[in-house]
């Protein structure tokens, strides 16, 4: 037991007496490594499909400060892209596509099948980590979840409301419920030849999760990731996965059990006590620091950190981020979170 990695322990629900560590975002803009890195690849979308490079920015964040587990580097938005979407990056602004609104669009998308073709590279990345990552290192693999992605396919942007989706969704279901399909299809494909590739763990992104209500929260956030875990575990038995409803409230309690997963990683708009006593007692938990503490720093960052620490302990915990590291954040930050987990 004890050869196995602490992440993939605490995933198989055993508490420890220090968690697992690792971070949403770790490689990222706050590191002037990737910086220098993204800048050699010319922009971020060539970064994503340059394997070496790739690979290279994932390594980053383990070099530096020895996280438990690395995250494959690539874009919840290259699904999209690779069923034929166009896809590009505004400076400053973030990522533009070409919209689905009609049947038509629908229909000029590209079958679940057919992502390999653009995908291949990452798959490479893939490959590349599971040889050079230290032993002790998990590697996650990752895509969105199919309303997260949606939202973005529908509206060609990020929005502050997911408006168009849910819009589209009142005028238009079976489009909706089409594009839902289509989406949900490709990523058992893709998170499949992740893992074929090496990747320990995969986690889905449902990013916008909070913005769907009763009976859609069931059937557009609960449902399509029990289908996804479902197909995946068939495929790939004992694989374990971690799901992210990012601001479900109430709809963390029981969301690992309705859809499958081993994992739910929490946002920091919960408290970590109520999350230990309405999540965490059905199983393992990830989360929850506010991403803030990486640029305000100070007493409060360790004070925090060690009362989320604290909260966990008496279950199954992986210490994270309840949502990205932001590009403001100060690297001695992120070492001052790894330290006050583990010196507990
Ligand atoms: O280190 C890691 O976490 C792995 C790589 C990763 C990225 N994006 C790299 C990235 C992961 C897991 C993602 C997931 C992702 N991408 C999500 C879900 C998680 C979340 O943040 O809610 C979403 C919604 C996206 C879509 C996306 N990608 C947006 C909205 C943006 C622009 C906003 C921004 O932060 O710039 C991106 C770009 C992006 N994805 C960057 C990185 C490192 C910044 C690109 C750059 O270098 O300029």
């Amino acid at each position: 037991m004890s050869e196995k990695k602490l992440l993939l322990r605490a995933l198989a629900g055993e508490t420890l007496p220090v968690p697992p560590i690792w971070m949403m975002r770790q490689a990222g803009r706050y590191l002037p490594e990737y910086r220098a890195t993204r800048a050699q690849a010319g922009d971020f979308l060539s970064l994503c499909y340059t394997p070496d490079l790739a690979a290279e920015v994932t390594l980053q964040p383990i070099r530096r400060y020895g996280f438990d587990a690395a995250i494959l580097f690539a874009d919840i938005l290259l699904v999209p892209q690779a069923l034929g979407a166009d896809l590009w990056f505004v400076t400053g602004e973030g990522p533009r596509l070409s919209t689905i609104g009609t049947e038509a669009d629908m229909a000029a998308l590209k079958p679940a099948d057919a992502i390999h073709e653009t995908l291949a590279p990452v798959y490479e990345t893939v490959r590349i980590l599971a040889r050079e990552l230290p032993r002790e290192t998990a590697l996650i693999g990752f895509a969105g979840a199919p309303w997260t992605v949606a939202t973005y396919m529908i509206a060609g942007r990020g929005t502050p409301d997911q408006g168009p989706a849910h819009a589209l969704k009142d005028e238009n279901r079976p489009l909706f419920e089409a594009l839902l399909e289509r989406i949900t299809e490709a990523t058992i494909t893709y998170l499949s030849a992740q893992i074929e590739a090496g990747a320990e763990v995969v986690k889905l992104f449902d990013s916008w999760a909070g913005s769907l209500g009763g009976a859609d929260f069931e059937a557009y956030a609960v449902a399509p990731a029990a289908r996804i875990v479902a197909a995946l575990k068939a495929r790939h038995p004992g694989i374990p996965v971690i799901a992210f409803p990012r601001e479900a409230g109430e709809g963390y309690v029981g969301f690992a059990a309705r859809t499958g997963a081993d994992c739910v990683a929490l946002d920091n708009s919960v408290s970590a006590e109520w999350a230990a006593a309405h999540v965490q007692v059905s199983g393992c938990v990830q989360g929850n620091l506010d991403p803030r503490h990486m640029v305000t720093g100070g007493a409060a960052l360790v004070e925090e950190t060690r009362a989320i620490t604290r909260a966990f302990s008496r279950g199954p915990h992986i210490f994270n981020l309840g949502h990205g590291i932001t590009p403001d954040a100060d690297p001695d930050n992120v070492q001052r979170m790894v330290d006050a987990v583990r010196s507990r």
